[in-house]
């Protein structure tokens, strides 16, 4: 399986190309997952308090016994945000992960009507320069929500993670993104809670290249830039989504697989409210 190159951080850090979700796993099942998913090749995993997983992708991540060759990423959720609270949520997170640093800390939605994200940026920003974390990103932010943390703290997100796959391809946040160094990562990235992996284009195009319509996904993804993370349950499955480097997509199959667009399947960040 050839590698794919790791992404480079507005911070310096890197980022690999294709990462590992970890939705809806329990603890054991996390723990389990994170392992075999680190033995087929996986170095970024994705994880959130609101899951209720991080004791075992921690536990996970330990287990590997390349726990430093890995990038955990976990999220502060809607109750913790706020100075103090983000900084105290912080805390449980490593305590719960048992690790001492966090590699990608995300704010999991802005929950706008709160209106306590800024405060919360510049509580990632301070666990950032303590070295609690390492990389500091959002989640569902727009381009109004980065806008504003820019204009009111001077630091942009290393990375944005949103809602991403071929009904909903975020054409014009993307664009912004790649104007301002952000990363895109891509959640529900073979579009979950849809029919995508069935759809008759999709299948056709997978049919012509050889391939199945998972890699054919992925590769969209990483031919338009942004990292996939892609939850498989089996094994055999967490293989086959990370062997994606060979196929190239040409410009024509790239522009026909975005033409699926339809809209987004999640909740919209300018009205979503999740604590
Ligand atoms: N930031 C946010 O607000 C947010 C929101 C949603 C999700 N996320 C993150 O993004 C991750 C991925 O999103 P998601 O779980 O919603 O959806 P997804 O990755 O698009 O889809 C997962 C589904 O695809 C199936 N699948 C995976 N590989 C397959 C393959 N090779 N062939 C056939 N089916 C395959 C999985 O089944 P099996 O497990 O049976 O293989 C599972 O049912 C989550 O786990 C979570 O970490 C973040």
């Amino acid at each position: 399986m050839a590698d794919l190159a790791d992404l480079t951080l507005n911070d310096g850090h890197t980022l690999p190309a294709i990462g590992f979700g970890t939705y809806p796993l329990d603890d054991a099942q996390a723990r389990d997952a994170v392992v075999s998913a680190a033995e087929v090749g996986y170095r970024l995993v994705d994880s959130a308090v609101n899951y209720g997983n991080e004791a075992g992708v921690g536990a996970g991540a330990r287990d590997t016994g390349i726990r430093e060759q890995l990038v955990v990423t976990t999220k502060v959720p809607g109750r913790d945000h706020g100075y103090d609270e983000t900084l105290r949520s912080l805390d449980g997170s490593l305590q719960r992960l048992g690790l001492d640093r966090v590699d990608l800390y995300l704010i999991h939605w802005p929950n706008p009507s709160v209106d306590r994200y800024v405060d919360t940026w510049r509580a990632m920003v301070a666990a950032r320069d303590a070295g609690k974390v390492r990389s500091i990103g959002v989640s569902n932010f727009t381009e109004a929500h980065l806008r504003r943390l820019a204009d009111e703290t001077g630091v942009l997100p290393a990375v944005n993670q949103v809602e991403m796959h071929p009904y909903f391809a975020q054409a014009r946040l993307r664009a912004f993104h790649d104007e301002h160094g952000i990363v895109t990562e891509a959640w529900s990235p073979l579009g979950r809670r849809s029919d995508l992996l069935d759809n008759d284009v999709l299948a056709g195009l997978a049919r012509d290249k050889g391939v199945s319509v998972t890699r054919l996904v992925l590769a969209w993804h990483r031919a338009l830039g942004s990292v996939p993370l892609p939850k498989a349950a089996s094994r055999e499955h967490q293989a086959e989504n990370l062997d994606v480097a060979g196929i190239e997509l040409t410009d024509d199959e790239v522009a026909a697989i975005s033409a699926l667009e339809r809209g987004r399947i999640g909740g919209d960040p300018d009205h979503h409210e999740e604590m």
